[in-house]
């Protein structure tokens, strides 16, 4: 039996990875987030209570899960202070560890990534202004602030000053913004911040390792998708760390080197909120209709997400960075209803056909899709989808088999979970 499942995005992040996690949560000892930051909206529903995740790992409504927020996630402390009173108002008893390593989001990474936005133009990924780009920044030029340093208030103290004057000149001197907060006023919040959060700060490599060792079951959660990924993703459209599987390692500090089962989440269509190319977009007057069938806002920001048909060009390049062994397709339910349903297989740039996605924006400016037909199907009720989930896969309407097993034949993966809607029970394992 596999112990080690990973959950990522195959697309532009929001494929249902929250509803995803919690299905496989069951049965988990440990359920872990390894990038991304509150930047992520992650859904759960059970019955007809909805929790909306941006830290906390999907599984946490199962409470004989350990939760761990790995190293790679940035955290920004006040969120997690939130998500943390929210879900305990709920009833949910929160077990949790957060690595002290772990990258802090300061009010000043929040106002450099507003500035940041204005000053890139046409080149702004559109974030979501939670401060992802300039935490990852100051990690990487070394003067980043972890969870661990709140803990110790000289060092804080010692560390706030280098990165507080630095970003405080790139608004004020950079890019003309002013950033009235004082130094004396971030240092005590921040100081009882990491004060409330203490009790949850740890080593989490060891406590993973530990667990590791003793043939414990994992489960990681990966936030947002293949090509928001910052190396993989169609840069500069991305996001600011790593989502694909391989980062799972690096996340989470511990080195795993034995089969991981991989399972990439794919909408039956494609959304995107935020900016960039999106080679296969439907034009306004058909988004909108797809858009309000599938309530396609963004879950942390609430901005209409821009929609689109499949796009197998993107679920090749998925499958091979992730190491994909298993696809789970959520709405299939909201794609009913066209009578014919558009594939795109290939790209074609400057007359040249292409299957496999380019590595440049520029390229990708250029791309034109080429579909597939397929015919579509019918609608479905909540009678007709408890019938089909009771039966399985044979029980699915012909034309959505047809749909998967197309897909299943261009890319080279098995599709081995089917969502047929938001609720934990509306899933077939096949
Ligand atoms: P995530 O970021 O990948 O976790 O996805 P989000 O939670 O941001 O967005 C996915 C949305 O689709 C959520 O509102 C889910 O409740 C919903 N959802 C997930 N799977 C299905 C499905 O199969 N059918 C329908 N109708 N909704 C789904
Ligand atoms: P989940 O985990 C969809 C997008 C933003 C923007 C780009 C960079 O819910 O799937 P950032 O704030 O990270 O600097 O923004 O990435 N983005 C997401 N889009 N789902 C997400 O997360 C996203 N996280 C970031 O819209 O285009
Ligand atoms: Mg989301």
């Amino acid at each position: 039996m596999v112990k080690l499942t990973t959950i990522v995005g195959a697309q532009w992040g929001d494929e249902g990875k929250g509803k995803i996690t919690d299905y496989f949560a069951k049965g988990a000892d440990y359920i872990v987030r390894f990038q991304g930051g509150n930047n992520a909206g992650h859904t759960v529903m059970v019955g007809s209570d909805t929790y909306k995740l941006h830290l906390i790992p999907s599984g946490v409504l199962y409470s004989g899960a350990l939760s761990i927020i790995g190293n790679g996630v940035v955290v920004d402390p006040n969120v997690l202070l939130r998500e943390i009173a929210e879900l305990k108002e709920r009833g949910v008893k929160i077990n949790l560890k957060v690595s002290n390593r772990c990258h802090v989001i300061m009010p000043y990474h929040i106002a450099v990534d507003e500035a940041l936005t204005a000053g890139q133009g046409a080149l702004a990924a559109g974030s979501t202004k939670r401060g992802i780009a300039p935490v990852c920044a100051d990690k990487a030029y070394r003067h980043g602030i972890r969870l661990g340093d709140l803990l110790t208030p000289e060092f804080f103290k010692e560390k706030l000053r280098v990165s507080y004057d630095f970003n405080k000149n790139l608004l004020e001197k950079a890019c003309g913004v002013p950033f009235p907060r004082s130094f004396d006023d971030i240092f005590n919040e921040y100081l009882d911040l990491g004060a409330k959060l203490s009790e949850f700060i740890a080593d989490t490599d060891l406590i993973l390792f530990e667990g590791y060792k003793n043939g414990k079951n994992i489960l990681f959660e990966a936030a947002q998708g293949l090509s928001l990924d910052l190396d993989a993703g169609v840069y500069p459209y991305t996001t600011s760390t790593n989502t694909v599987a391989g980062h799972i390692s690096v996340g989470t500090g511990v080195g795993f080197n034995e089969k991981v089962k991989v399972v990439g989440l794919v909408k039956a269509y494609l959304s995107r909120v935020g900016v960039g190319p999106l080679v296969t977009e439907l034009p306004e007057d058909e988004a909108k209709i797809l858009r309000e069938k599938g309530g396609e806002y963004g879950t942390t920001t609430g901005r209409p997400r821009r929609v689109g048909w499949l796009d197998l060009v993107q679920l090749r390049h998925a499958v091979r960075v992730n190491g994909l062994t298993d696809i789970a397709i959520t709405k299939l339910d909201i794609l009913a209803g066209y009578n014919e349903i558009s594939v795109c297989t290939a790209y074609e740039i400057d007359g040249k056909i292409r299957r496999e996605m380019p590595a440049s924006v520029y390229e990708l400016r250029a791309a034109k899709p080429i579909y597939e037909k397929l015919t579509g199907w019918q609608n479905m009720s909540g009678d007709d989808i408890a019938k089909i989930i009771a039966g399985g896969y044979d029980a699915l309407p012909e034309n959505i088999k047809k749909y998967l097993e197309f897909i299943e034949k261009e890319i080279d993966c098995p599709i081995t979970i089917i969502s047929l809607g938001p609720k934990r029970a509306e899933t077939i394992v096949r």
